[in-house]
């Protein structure tokens, strides 16, 4: 569960400030799908990388389960990163110069996953979100569709108990964006994540069980009629290959490759 208490973020540059979060109360249930709109400059993205841990509030906590994102070091920080929250973004964010399957084993790295499981855990996950036969592609040879499956393989390889969206069907024509809203809500349900999407689509946001419009850095929650929940730690979980993001963050493309074959010969 997520308690979000006063948290403000202020962005400054030189002799200029952004109050880019002025004090957001947010409380996010195990299993609770969340949709956040709002205009553009609003504070979406700030307040999902908040969520995410990746960035820390200027004042006020952020909580995941009783322990405050905000207060801890950052290796801690990396470390739940790493295990509890996957996330996907608008441009898919993959490592072009890697395949598919080696793209989605960079969120097992952090977790210190030997190569063999690693590679199999990967290849699963891709077989779960329907790209079984696009192991070795690289993203160049995809399509914006799969790279973006690949990015939510890679969100859910780790077995995250939060995936978070942020705009993640930007980039991609309706029919396409259809499959990727499909296969995000079944994942949800199927393994009882705690989801968490940002979305200028008014058709997506009017689906969601909850709501969140956040507008000059301020939040104001709707609950929608018909709203479902995942079921937390619903069995599915346990069968879910496990991701990641912020790998990217950690890994370069080299490490990653020498880390699975070995340092480069003359060192
Ligand atoms: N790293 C940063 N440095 C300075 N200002 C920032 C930074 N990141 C965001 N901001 C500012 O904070 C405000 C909120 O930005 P944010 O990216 O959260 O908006 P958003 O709601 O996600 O918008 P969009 O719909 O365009 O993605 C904006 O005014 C933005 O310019
Ligand atoms: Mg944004």
């Amino acid at each position: 569960m997520y308690k979000l208490t006063g948290v403000t973020k202020r962005y400054t540059r030189g002799k200029e400030t952004v109050e880019a979060l002025r004090g957001i109360d947010l409380t996010i249930e195990d299993g609770d799908q969340l949709v956040i709109q709002g205009p553009t400059g609003g504070g979406k993205s700030t307040l999902l990388q908040m969520i995410g841990g990746l960035d820390r509030p200027t004042s006020g906590g952020v909580e995941l389960d009783g322990v405050d994102l905000a207060a801890i070091s950052e290796a801690k920080l990396t470390r739940l990163r790493a295990e509890k929250i996957g996330i996907i973004f608008q441009s898919f964010n993959l490592i072009p110069t890697l395949t598919a399957q080696e793209n989605v084993e960079t969120a097992l790295v952090p977790l210190g996953v030997k190569p063999a499981e690693r590679r199999e855990r990967a290849a699963e996950a891709l077989r779960s979100v329907g790209l079984g036969e696009r192991l070795t592609h690289v993203p160049t040879e995809l399509s914006g569709g799969q790279q973006q499956r690949v990015a939510i393989a890679r969100a859910l390889v780790k077995k995250p108990k939060v995936l978070l969206a942020d705009e993640p069907t930007g980039n991609l024509d309706e029919g396409t964006r259809d499959d990727i809203m499909g296969l995000l809500e079944g994942l949800w349900h199927e393994y009882g994540l705690t989801f968490v999407m940002v979305t200028h689509d008014s058709s997506i946001a009017r689906r969601a069980p909850r709501l969140a419009t956040i507008k000059a850095g301020q939040i104001t929650l709707t609950e929608q009629a018909g709203a479902r929940r995942a079921v937390p730690g619903g069995d599915g979980r346990d069968h879910l290959p496990g991701q990641e993001q912020y790998a990217q963050q950690l890994y370069t493309p080299e490490q990653f490759t020498q880390e699975q074959y070995g340092a480069p010969r003359g060192r």
